[in-house]
């Protein structure tokens, strides 16, 4: 399949609630994830949504496993490639937590965002099988991002302190970040 290009924050596309998934295992199915996941290691990222891709499905996939979790996210707790259709979460508890996100969609930037330390979140892979897991820290912080972007919500949307909100090189002098 093929690379597409990532849309940018202001693309009108990236703002609509996306449509849910009806129709499992499907070609159409199967092919958009392969774009998703070529695209997705092409730029290196920790997840990308269907809407960042311009197409309007409640789609999104993550993980960061192996070489990547090594050089990108030492401190973080390795996430599982997944494929998650039609999620729905549920925070469990009142605990929110503050960490830094970037975005494909918000090349060059970072933000402290916050969001639910603990969440359960249920939805279908490409198959059509339930998915119902219950996760903390980076791993319920990239499941929220991802699943936000069905909801057109991108994560400058959620600062709280704009002061945290800027240019990686200006934020993180001399230390060398990618999008994700
Ligand atoms: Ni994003």
């Amino acid at each position: 399949m093929a690379i597409k290009p990532v849309l940018r924050m202001g693309d009108e596309r990236l703002w609509r609630v996306a449509r849910p998934v009806s129709h499992f295992d499907t070609r159409q199915l199967h092919d958009l994830l392969a774009d998703m996941r070529d695209t997705m290691q092409a730029l290196n990222g920790a997840g990308l949504a269907a809407p960042q891709i311009g197409v309007d499905l409640r789609v999104v996939i993550f993980g960061v496993s192996g070489e990547q979790q090594n050089s990108r996210y030492p401190d973080a707790e390795t996430v599982p490639e997944t494929v998650l259709i039609n999620p729905v979460i549920t925070a469990l508890g009142s605990d929110i937590e503050e960490d830094w996100e970037g975005c494909l969609s918000v090349p060059g930037l970072r933000g402290l965002v916050p969001r639910h330390a603990h969440i359960r979140y249920q939805g279908q892979d490409e198959y059509g099988a339930q998915i119902d897991r219950t996760v903390k820290g980076f791993h319920a912080r990239v499941v929220q991002h991802e699943c936000d972007h069905l909801d057109g919500i991108l994560y400058p949307m959620r600062i709280r302190d704009m002061t945290k909100f800027g240019y990686t090189g200006e934020l993180f002098p001399g230390k060398d970040m990618q999008d994700e």
